[in-house]
């Protein structure tokens, strides 16, 4: 018996030694943690079950019979964060550069079915030279086994991707499929073509960092979300994320108490939004001041500045927020800002986490780039996901709201449920000036100065809107925490269904 468990402890140790010393230390010199070491750090101490740990690779090719390492280059298994379930996968860079062969997709795949099964998050650690090139083919059909449970998975449980090395290629497609992408800074990089086949193919020079490192794609290209200091912040950052996450679909989010007393009264929002309504305001400042404890988790905050999303709390439940933000862009609705944004607000509307939008939007953005580029299709996105978002939803117009950017965000048309506006609110089809403009051309300039006057009186105010029930209230700046709050509590049980369909067809 002795001897039975003497060579379980074996198997267990050469599994655990993934690639070898060697190897590991190799690892460690770019500043990277091992597969396991990354899971300590994700999961609650010693919560951590592994499945799967002594799976070979099955190729024969290439003299790979000869070179078997159990695990066959990726950790899974489950444990959790907080104590909430949580289904993982840790590539092992150590062993065949992490690169996925069947088995490994396996693996991969065994631990997704089972996330769906039970109801649970699945968050991947990818570092991997690609598909196993010994395999060919085999490696291919394992990353579309991959690929079909991340679109299956997609809006039953919550996918999460750290990227932690590299991710090349096909590869990419499942990290882009998942909710969430948070890269590690000079240390991870995303691309489907590499720097030689983009010097060979466009003559363009580019390293593997300008290419597809954490700071392009969460700046330049969005792909990614956030882009982590280091292996260690990118882990412990997940852990505070993952406690804002609902399990599944059917879950609805965590509720945290908390001590912020949700009637918080917040007396310098008063004067937050500046008397010249062209200058620029830190959105910012009103979502820590109504979220508990200040606390807002901020999702792509480099990219697509113009508008801000992520998730808080109020009184203890998740939260996404949305809210344009006036120092970019004067906070105008483009391209890139209704991508970001349309996306989140499905999310959130996928996971039951109730929608409060900030509103403060001069319109879409003018530009021949901005048409040509597709802005009407693009922004039709935001639009569909708003309309289409069953979740309560709390509207709050801090200043402007204009023309079909009014629409966009979560308008009371779009069945927003709670929609308010701050007596500094404006909603009108546009700015008084513009507006004038248009409807006294050739005028003398006194007369449009004028009319700018009586448009100003006219319609910047909410109560134009408030007279026709468009907006529901008209709220001190002070007591938006507490009215949010309120709303919230009141929409806990609101049951809204949209008409059976197979699916929608969201302008792509
Ligand atoms: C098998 C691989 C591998 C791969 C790396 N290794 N990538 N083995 N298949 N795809 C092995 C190496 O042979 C080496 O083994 C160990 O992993 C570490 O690799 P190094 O090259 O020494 O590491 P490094 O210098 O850090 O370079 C990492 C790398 C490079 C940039 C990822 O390994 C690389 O370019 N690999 C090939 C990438 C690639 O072209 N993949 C296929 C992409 S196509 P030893 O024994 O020496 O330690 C693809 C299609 C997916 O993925 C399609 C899905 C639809």
């Amino acid at each position: 018996m002795l001897k039975t468990l003497e060579e379980l402890e074996r198997r267990r140790d050469a599994a655990r030694a993934g690639g070898g010393p060697k190897r590991v230390e190799a690892q460690h010199a770019k500043g990277r943690l091992t597969a396991r070491e990354r899971l300590d750090i994700l999961l609650d101490p010693g919560s951590f079950e592994e499945l799967d740990m002594y799976v070979e690779h099955n190729c024969v090719d290439f003299g790979m019979a000869e070179q078997k390492i159990p695990g066959d280059g990726v950790v899974t298994g489950s444990g959790t964060i907080n104590g909430r379930l949580v289904f993982v996968f840790s590539q092992d860079f150590t062993v065949f550069g992490g690169s996925l062969s069947e088995r490994h997709a396996q693996k991969i795949c065994k631990i997704m079915d089972m996330a769906m099964k039970v109801g649970a998050p699945v968050i991947g650690l990818n570092d991997s030279g690609g598909a196993r090139i010994q395999e060919g083919v085999a490696s291919l059909g394992g990353y579309a086994e991959v690929f079909q449970r991340n679109v299956l998975a997609s809006g039953v449980v919550p996918q999460i991707s750290l990227i932690m090395g590299p991710c090349a290629g096909g590869a990419v497609y499942s990290p882009a499929m998942t909710d969430y992408i948070y890269m590690v800074k000079d240390s991870s990089y995303m691309f489907v073509t590499g720097p030689d086949v983009v010097k060979t193919v466009t003559n363009e020079i580019v390293t593997q960092e300008e290419l597809g490192g954490a700071i392009t794609h969460t700046t330049k290209s969005g792909v990614a979300d956030v882009a982590m200091e280091d292996d260690v912040d990118a882990l412990l950052r997940t852990r505070l994320f993952f406690d804002f996450l609902p399990l599944n679909n059917r879950d609805g989010a965590p509720y945290r108490p908390s001590a912020d007393d949700p009637a918080r009264i917040e007396p310098s929002l008063d004067t937050l939004v500046p008397p010249s309504a062209n200058k620029p305001y830190d959105m910012h400042e009103l979502i820590r001041k109504v979220a508990d404890e200040g606390e807002f988790f901020e999702l792509q905050p480099s990219h697509a500045g113009n508008i801000i999303i992520g998730l808080a709390r109020i009184e203890g439940h998740t939260v996404g927020i949305v809210a344009n933000q006036p120092m970019v862009l004067a906070g105008c609705l483009d391209i890139n800002s209704s991508k970001k944004a349309g996306r989140f607000v499905r999310f959130c509307d996928a996971f039951s986490i109730p929608i409060v939008t900030f509103v403060d939007v001069p319109g879409f953005l003018p530009g021949v780039a901005q048409e040509h580029n597709g802005i009407i299709k693009h922004g039709a996105k935001l639009l569909f996901a708003y309309a289409e978002a069953t979740v309560p939803k709390i509207t709050v117009i801090t200043r402007k709201a204009y023309g079909g950017a009014y629409d966009v965000m979560a308008s009371k048309h779009l069945r927003g449920d709670l929609n308010y506006a701050w007596p500094t609110a404006e909603i009108a089809v546009m700015g008084a000036k513009g507006a004038v403009e248009i409807i006294f051309r050739g005028k003398s300039p006194e007369e449009i100065a004028e009319r700018t006057r009586e448009y100003e009186a006219r319609f910047a105010n909410p109560f134009v809107a408030a007279a026709k029930g468009f907006v529901d209230e008209v709220i001190m700046p002070h007591s938006t925490r507490k009215r949010i709050a309120v709303g919230l509590q009141k929409l806990r049980t609101k049951r809204l269904e949209n008409p059976w369909k197979k699916h929608d067809n969201i302008p792509l």
